[in-house]
């Protein structure tokens, strides 16, 4: 594990997100593949994904092939930390904004759709909480955010 998945299994291990682990995640159980799509959350989550991701990974999570790479049913949704961290920190070099200015709540809740609204993902939430605890671990990078907010 890395300098900073270590950091920040420490911070984890003394917080009450029980859940929320930096070596994995709970298995995906059956009925929780549609607990999500109804939910204000996902709706939320919807509207944060149009107006920010949709132009590049497009409606269908399939990104654009030699541009934009999927999010429907790639690795990295596996693994929340660094799903958050791509989010919120974007990948500097590339295409990909940082959007760490966002509200924590906005944050949780574009990753909750696209976590559930392709099949092929796990089908958990992802909470304010585990995108504020991301945040604040001393191992991530500087915000430097792409949009004014
Ligand atoms: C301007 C285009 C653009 C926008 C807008 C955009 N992305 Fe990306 N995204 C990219 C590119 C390009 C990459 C690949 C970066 C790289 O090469 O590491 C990427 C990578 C990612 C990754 C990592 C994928 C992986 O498998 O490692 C995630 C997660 C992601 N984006 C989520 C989002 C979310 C959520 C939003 C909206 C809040 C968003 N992106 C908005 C272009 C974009």
């Amino acid at each position: 594990m890395s300098e900073v998945g270590r950091t920040f299994g420490v911070t984890l291990a003394t917080s009450t997100v029980l859940t929320f682990t930096a070596c994995g995640i709970q298995q995906p159980s059956r009925e929780a593949d549609v607990a999500f799509s109804g939910t204000a959350l996902f709706a939320r989550g919807q509207q944060v994904y149009d107006a920010y991701c949709l132009a590049c990974h497009q409606r269908s999570g399939a990104g654009v092939p030699g541009a934009f790479p999927p999010l429907a049913a790639t690795p990295i949704l596996e693994d929340r930390i660094a799903l958050i961290r791509a989010t919120l920190f974007g990948r500097p070099g590339t295409a990909m904004p940082s959007h760490c200015n966002f509200d924590a709540g906005d944050i949780a809740a574009v990753l909750t759709y696209v976590r559930n609204a392709w099949i092929g993902t796990p089908k958990e939430s992802i909470s304010t909480k585990d995108v504020l605890l991301v945040s604040a671990d001393p191992g991530s990078p500087l915000c430097q955010p792409t949009y004014k907010r």
